[in-house]
């Protein structure tokens, strides 16, 4: 078999906070604070969590859109952490990121040609200007959009339509891996459903492997193969979709899973609600950083800090009661 498509091994980032009129560095915020965590080719694996947990940060750390502050990634079995802009340049083919708010991550004064065509001028594909359009008008039929709509602006697109503008634009170099991050979020509920599927149909057509970052467990749900659950920088559990929707074995997760609203009353759960907020990740709690929400708290979790552990066949989880 195959080896995996990505490794990421003990990634942190932390961002300095600087103060004083020395701008010294005062205080760290750890946004990803040790996640490991392997992607097989062809996998959706969904990346859930609270506002500030660090999806993002980790989305953008695993591209080399932002540098590490330690750890490795390994990106087919190359360890590509410590890799400036100019050598990423080619790697960037292979890996592509689909931002929440298709609005602001598009030029308005570019047109969709011009948008989409970029990325083949950037990596130096398609040099002949009627093969660029050539291939232009097919990813736009292929992500839903009309050729003549090549010589359009973002501005004159609804926002479902501009989301797919953003997903031609990432497929242009024909990667093999795409960070969703939050693709529907900003997307009116009615298109949701359209842009999943769209995202389904281009990863079952083109074997696409995706990380696909989400606040909506119920999204992730359907598109993932697997899940991991952050929480404050950590992944505190990981495992099949289907396994962590059955039976989440890390309380955080099972609150999680207690918020969303389920149609079948005999798979409804009772609502648990957390105490409190999240807490800052410049001073995160001691030992494991959910125990002051945790409703299952013992003294020893403000202590040891619960390590990732295998809780059943595939199935982790980083809580000292789990499994
Ligand atoms: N460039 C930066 N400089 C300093 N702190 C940052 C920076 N980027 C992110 N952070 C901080 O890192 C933490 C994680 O942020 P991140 O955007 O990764 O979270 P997220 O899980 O994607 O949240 P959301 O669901 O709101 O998108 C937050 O506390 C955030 O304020
Ligand atoms: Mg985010």
């Amino acid at each position: 078999m195959a080896g995996p498509l990505l490794e990421i091994r003990n990634l942190t980032k932390h961002f300095p906070i600087k103060g004083g009129v020395f701008a010294r560095t005062v205080g760290l915020v750890k946004a990803v604070d040790g996640v490991s965590l392997t992607i097989h080719e062809g996998e959706t694996v969904g990346l859930v969590g609270e506002s500030g947990c660090g999806k993002s940060t980790l989305g953008r750390a695993i591209l080399k859109l932002i540098q590490p502050t330690s750890g490795s990634i390994l990106f087919q079995g190359q360890d590509i952490t410590a890799w400036d802009a100019a050598r990423m340049r080619p790697m960037r083919r292979n890996m592509q990121i689909i931002f929440q708010d298709p609005a602001s991550s598009l030029n308005p004064r570019m047109t969709v040609g011009d948008l989409i065509g970029e990325a083949f001028v950037i990596q130096g594909m398609a040099p002949d200007r009627a093969e660029r359009e050539a291939k232009i008008q097919e990813l736009l039929s292929r992500v839903g959009l009309r050729p003549e709509h090549i010589n359009r602006y973002p501005h004159e697109f609804s926002g479902g339509q501009r989301q797919r503008i953003g997903i031609a634009r990432s497929l242009a170099v024909h990667p093999g891996f795409i960070v969703c991050d939050e693709p529907i979020s900003a997307l009116d509920v009615s298109i949701q459903g359209q842009i999943l599927n769209l995202l389904m149909d281009l990863q079952r057509d083109l074997g696409l492997t995706y990380l696909f970052i989400a606040h909506d467990l119920k999204a992730v749900e359907h598109m993932s193969d697997r899940v991991a659950v952050m929480y404050l920088g950590k992944v505190v559990e990981l495992a099949g979709s289907d396994d962590l929707y059955r039976e989440p074995a890390h309380p955080y997760s099972r609150a999680l899973l207690s918020a969303v609203p389920n149609p079948d009353p005999a798979q409804r759960k009772e609502r648990i609600v957390l105490k409190g907020d999240v807490p800052s990740p410049i001073n995160p709690p001691s030992g494991c950083a959910f125990h002051p929400r945790c409703p299952m708290a013992q003294e020893r979790c403000s202590r040891e800090t619960p390590e990732l552990r295998e809780v059943k066949p595939g199935h982790h989880a980083a809580c000292h009661f789990a499994g």
